[in-house]
């Protein structure tokens, strides 16, 4: 069911810092940062020829990777994020077997304009994974 992989996100509490690593250390082309104010993060994306890193800082009050970097003050791998043709085909399935999806359960718009929803962490290996519609 799942497909490519879209994005690995990495959480960080500086995110000009941390694309100054992967622009000027690891030599990768960075994407302009975007504020996303539905979403409480702000974001980066690193191009790579076969998948982006998605940099996420908090933004606002209520950011939901306010608590993710008060444990891994240094930042961390936050989520992954897989493709999926059809997100809503792909929820039922996982449902149906036992899977919670976060939030209401409803797909939302994601960084790139597309819907998207997140899987808990406790039913995917510690992970929380990201499905998005191709
Ligand atoms: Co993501």
């Amino acid at each position: 069911m799942i497909g490519r992989l879209n994005h690995v996100a990495i959480a960080v509490s500086d995110i000009e810092a941390a694309t100054a690593v992967y622009r000027d250390t690891l030599g990768a082309e960075v994407s302009a940062k975007e504020e996303q104010p539905d979403h409480g993060v702000s974001t980066v994306f690193i191009n790579l020829p076969n998948t982006k890193i998605e940099l996420l800082e908090p933004l606002g009050d209520n950011s939901p990777i306010a608590k993710f970097l008060e444990k891994n003050p240094s930042g961390g791998i936050h989520h992954v994020c897989y493709e999926v043709d059809d997100i809503l085909v792909a929820r039922d399935k996982l449902v149906a077997d036992g899977a919670r999806v976060l939030g209401d359960g409803e797909p939302k718009i994601g960084a790139h304009g597309k819907p998207v929803l997140f899987l808990h962490p406790k039913d995917f290996l510690g992970t929380l994974t990201e499905l998005e519609e191709a």
